[in-house]
C-alpha cells in the first residue's frame, strides 16, 4: 500500500487543491492532506479552520485523512508511513521553487520521492491569495472553491480590515 502525503498551506483550499487531490487518489492507496502550521506565517485563517475547510471541502464520504502538521513536511510524511510527496503545479513558473524543494526533501529524507501533478486547465490560474485578493474587493470566487470556503472567506474578509487579504 502506498501512501502518498500532500502537504500544504490551504489558506485556504480550493478548486485547484482538489483537483489534485482527485487526481492523486487515483494513483494511490492512501492520500493524507497535511495543512502546515506555521507561526511565522500571517494566514488569514488558523490551522484548524484551514484542516476544517479541506475536511468539509472534500465532503463527508472521503476516505483522504487531513491532518496539521508542524516543523518539517518530510518528517510528517515519514511519521504517516508515506513514500510519496505531492506536489500541484500549474504552471512552468511554479518548478523553479518546486524543484528546489524537491531536492531539499530528497536530501533530507531520500526514501521520499516528490510526484508533480499538473491541475486541470480550468483550475490553472487558481491560487488562494488571489481568491482571497478577490474575495476581499467584492468579486465572486463561485465555483473556484467549495460553497462552505466561499461563506467562510465572506464573513472573514468582508468584516476584516482589507489589509489581512495578502
Ligand atoms: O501551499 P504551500 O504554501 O505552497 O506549501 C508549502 C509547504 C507547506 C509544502 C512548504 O512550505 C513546507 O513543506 N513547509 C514545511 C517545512 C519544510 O519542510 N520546509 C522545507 C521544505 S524543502
Amino acid at each position: 500500500m502506498t501512501t502518498a502525503v500532500y502537504p500544504g498551506s490551504f489558506d485556504p483550499i480550493h478548486g485547484g487543491h482538489l483537483d489534485v487531490i482527485r487526481r492523486a487518489r487515483e494513483i494511490f492507496d492512501r492520500i493524507v492532506v497535511g495543512v502546515l502550521d506555521n507561526e511565522q506565517k500571517n494566514y488569514l485563517f488558523s490551522v484548524e479552520e484551514r484542516a476544517q475547510l479541506v475536511r468539509q471541502s472534500l465532503g463527508p464520504d472521503t476516505d483522504i485523512t487531513v491532518r496539521p502538521f508542524s516543523g518539517l513536511a518530510v518528517a510528517f510524511a515519514t511519521a504517516e508511513g508515506a513514500t510519496v510527496m505531492i506536489r500541484g503545479l500549474r504552471a512552468v513558473s511554479d518548478l523553479d521553487n518546486e524543484f528546489q524543494m524537491a531536492l531539499m526533501n530528497r536530501q533530507l529524507e531520500p526514501r521520499i520521492d516528490t510526484v508533480f501533478l499538473i491541475t486541470g486547465f480550468s483550475n490553472v490560474y487558481l491560487s488562494s491569495s488571489l481568491l482571497k485578493d478577490v474575495c476581499a474587493h467584492g468579486g465572486s470566487i463561485e465555483g473556484l472553491v467549495a460553497p462552505v470556503v466561499e461563506r467562510a472567506l465572506q464573513t472573514k474578509l468582508r468584516s476584516a480590515p482589507a489589509t489581512r487579504a495578502g
